[in-house]
């Protein structure tokens, strides 16, 4: 299912359609939730390919065991746990690209930059902190490159063994050797991650580290009192790592692509954020969220408009069935839950198709219906995280550099559609993520310092 074709299919098809035997979309919230809500309705085996090291969060279908991995990790997402985690975040995040931004533009007026992969460089720079527990000095460019390769490489092997089921059994795996290793490397270091950190608690309990790996590693159901083993550990890293990069990358390229659009939008953004913070000042997500409505309103309405996860989320009828938009669908029916589709519902909301972010303020509630984080028992449980990520980075920037489309741009510089809407640029299907289709073409921006 192609990215472009969810949502058009739901301006299409309307709330509900059949895309082949036994496969079914549906594109209504309301539907959407009540399907996402509710624990019968289990993954489909699609994402059993994502458990290349075991079973995990991501990749389950079982209950029991996406019940369980919510309770050990309640602790990393917790509002006073995010703080903790802030100042490395924006250290190994929005601090190194503008430290790689800044230093470029000491030499030059301006400076030409993909956007799409200085994104993914930060979302990088930010998980891997994270999720390895190093500081900045260890994320230099070569450190962030091999991680992308290796998210790369996990990610194209969960499609082939998706396509040829057998790929990772001898003889088909001679095939993907490369793959393979490549798998192998990636668990190898975040297992050595987790083995250092366990040696520097041993040896020092005060001061522990506020991350992912040590909430990982510390991670108790409290119920059962049950923690993660070591390989556990280590597979709910990587599928922490591998859902929160692209994703990240992707949906600040949208909300850059967009600004960059629609200039009277930028503009008053921009402003926003120069009138209320200093120069100098760096911006943390707290004072973000207090004070930059409009910035905040964007990065929803990015997220509505072009959802970096806008193809749909296959899951399964339970046996007792259930009935939609007037339809029985049977045990065993794979439904598609059409995120595109509801974020642009007619009836949720008006103009769906015009970026505009007026239509979150004033109006709180509305962030609820975006739906681009999924919602109920198998929702983003890194949605607080995400947000931390998208309000300071793109805060900070819109404060600290004016940004503008090179005189090659083919969309923005007022190439608009038959309705007189801005045309964005074409997007594409990548693993598990909806990002721009071209990005050396598409996501050439100019970057020069805010005066
Ligand atoms: C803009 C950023 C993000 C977006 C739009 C996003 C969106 C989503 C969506 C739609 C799902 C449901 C997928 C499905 O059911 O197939 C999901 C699941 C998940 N996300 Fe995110 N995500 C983002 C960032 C993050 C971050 C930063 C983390 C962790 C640090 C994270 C961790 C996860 C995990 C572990 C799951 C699997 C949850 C489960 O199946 O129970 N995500 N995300």
């Amino acid at each position: 299912m192609l990215a472009d074709d969810c949502e058009n299919d739901y301006y299409r098809f309307g709330d509900i359609y059949l895309v082949g035997p036994g496969v079914v979309v549906i594109s209504h919230p309301e539907d959407c939730k009540k399907v996402l809500f509710n624990h019968r309705f289990v993954k489909n085996k699609f994402y059993r390919a994502f458990a290349l090291i075991e079973d995990n969060i991501y990749a389950t279908q079982s209950t029991q065991l996406a019940m369980l991995r919510r309770r050990q990790l309640r602790h990393a997402f917790t509002p006073g746990y995010l703080k903790q985690m802030e100042s490395t975040m924006l250290q190994c995040g929005l601090l190194l690209l503008k430290k790689r931004w800044d230093s470029r533009l000491g030499k030059q007026k301006q400076i030409q930059v993909q956007m799409e992969n200085e994104f993914m460089h930060l979302a990088v720079g930010v998980i891997g902190a994270l999720g390895y527990g190093q500081g900045p000095t260890n994320w230099n460019s070569h450190t962030r490159s091999q991680l992308i390769q290796w998210i790369h490489d996990y990610n194209l092997l969960s499609l082939v063994r998706l396509l040829v089921p057998l790929a990772d059994k001898f003889p088909i795996s001679l095939l993907f050797t490369h793959l393979i290793q490549s798998k192998c490397q990636f668990a190898l270091s975040v297992d050595s991650a987790a083995e250092s950190r366990l040696n520097e608690c041993q040896q020092s309990k005060a001061n522990r580290k506020a991350d992912i790996l040590q909430a990982l590693l510390e991670g108790e159901d409290l119920e059962s009192g049950s923690r993660m083993t070591r390989q556990q550990v280590v597979a709910e890293n990587i599928a922490i790592i591998i859902a929160s990069t692209d994703i990240v990358a992707q949906t600040l390229t949208w909300v850059f692509h967009y600004l960059l659009l629609c200039p009277h939008i930028y503009r008053k953004a921009a402003e926003e954020v120069r009138n209320a913070f200093s120069h100098t000042h760096l911006i943390t997500f707290d004072e973000a969220k207090a004070q930059l409505p409009y910035v905040e309103a964007c990065i929803y309405e990015a997220a509505r408009i072009r959802a970096a996860t806008g193809v749909f989320l296959p899951r399964v009828v339970p046996n007792e069935g259930v009935w939609i938009q007037g339809h029985f669908l049977p045990a065993g029916t794979q439904i598609g839950i059409n995120i595109a589709g509801a974020n642009h519902h007619r009836e949720t909301w008006h103009d769906p198709q015009i970026f505009r972010p007026e239509r979150f303020i004033n109006n709180p509630q509305s962030k609820a219906h975006v739906l681009s984080f999924s919602a109920g028992v198998r929702m983003c449980p890194g949605k607080n995280l995400a947000l931390y990520e998208l309000l300071t980075t793109t805060a900070n920037l819109l404060k600290d550099y004016e940004f503008s489309l090179p005189n090659s741009a083919r969309f923005g510089r007022g190439k608009v559609d038959q309705s007189g809407r801005p045309v964005a640029m074409p997007r594409a299907h990548r693993f598990t993520s909806v990002g721009p289709k071209y990005p050396h073409r598409d996501c050439q921006v100019i970057v020069q310092k805010a005066q």
